[in-house]
């Protein structure tokens, strides 16, 4: 769900502690704090979603599909399917003429027709700088939700696109790169974690996240949280983009990445020979990042029939909630 830098709106959502009175007219399954809400009506258990985001990339109707992937991304990420969405859409009217609007929604919708799901309305704002997205609601198997937590000692560690889109798109607007160099974080941006989160509940998925604003190391940290068991990385194994890899050690790369790797620092050990650069790689905030999931180690061989790609990049261990990265 939506962000406010590495201090979640979700917290503030959970302090709130809910209706007391009772009342509700839905059972509430997964409340704040985890990639999407979830509730039942009857039997049927839906999954609800909300994020919008600024342009990562130059051109109106890729950012509107770019947008959409991250959008759907949470219900995945959930085990979820999406079926209907709402668009939301801040505007600057003085520096944009509403074709561009036009082109962002076409991009979005493009996308939203791949993944069979409906757009039914949206809202827009005047505001000084573009920004879009979409609030998602899904179903899910009430029996098979793909939570945060859940990660068993024994499991191996999968991440499902490479990390390194916040660096590439941050060079884009610096500059450093052009449209074209950027076509590989483009295409994985453009990828639905569709046929991940399938393959994750056909290999019964212990855990699963998408890696997005708070970086791997962000959302590792949060699949750890209150966990008795901790990650062990191998950074060598995790998979990055070659152009991110070199912006990287020339010192490109976000402020959220910065951001990131201060905040969750307190609970990630890295070895002595973890290069600075990859710290960075590694809290780079990713906008339709891949999935993150915990899988038992038997069941990994049904991942590698999937066809889509994925890195085996560590393994769970008994422990504290600690994130080791060596
Ligand atoms: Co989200
Ligand atoms: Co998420």
């Amino acid at each position: 769900m939506s962000k406010l830098g590495p201090a979640d709106l979700e917290d503030l959502i959970g302090s709130l502690g809910g209706n007391p009175e009772g009342g509700l007219r839905v059972k509430v399954v997964v409340g704040p704090g985890d990639d999407a809400g979830v509730y039942l009506i009857g039997d049927t258990a839906f999954v609800e979603t909300v994020d919008f985001i600024t342009p990562p990339v130059n051109d109106p109707y890729t950012f509107g599909a770019v947008s959409a992937c991250n959008s759907l991304s949470d219900v995945y990420s959930m085990g979820g399917t999406p079926i209907t969405a709402l668009a939301v859409a801040a505007f600057p009217l003085c520096d944009y003429k509403t074709d561009v609007l036009k082109e962002v929604l076409r991009g979005a919708q493009s996308v939203l027709n791949t993944a069979g799901v409906a757009l039914l309305g949206g809202h827009s704002l005047e505001d000084t700088e573009l920004k879009f997205g979409l609030s998602v609601t899904g179903t899910v198997n009430k029996d098979k939700i793909l939570l945060k937590s859940g990660a068993k000692e024994g499991d191996v560690i999968v991440l499902t696109k490479p990390l390194g889109i916040g660096i590439i798109t941050t060079a884009l607007k610096r500059r450093v790169l052009n449209d074209t160099q950027i076509e590989e974080a483009v295409k994985w941006m453009l990828t639905l974690n569709a046929a991940a989160s399938t393959a994750a509940l056909n290999a019964n998925a212990t855990s699963c996240t998408d890696v997005t604003g708070f970086g791997f190391i962000g959302h590792a940290c949060n699949m750890l949280k209150g966990a008795s068991v901790d990650f062990v990385i191998d950074s060598a194994n995790m998979p990055v983009m070659d152009i991110a890899v070199a912006l990287a050690k020339e010192g490109v790369f976000p402020g959220g990445a910065v951001k990131n790797l201060n905040f969750f620092s307190n609970r990630v050990q890295f070895s002595a020979t973890v290069p600075e650069h990859l710290k960075y790689i590694l809290s780079d905030p990713q906008t339709s990042g891949g999935l993150l999931l915990t899988i038992g180690k038997d069941n990994i061989s049904t991942f590698e029939h999937s066809g889509i790609f994925y890195k085996t990049i560590g393994y769970v261990t008994k422990g504290s909630g600690i994130l080791k990265i060596n």
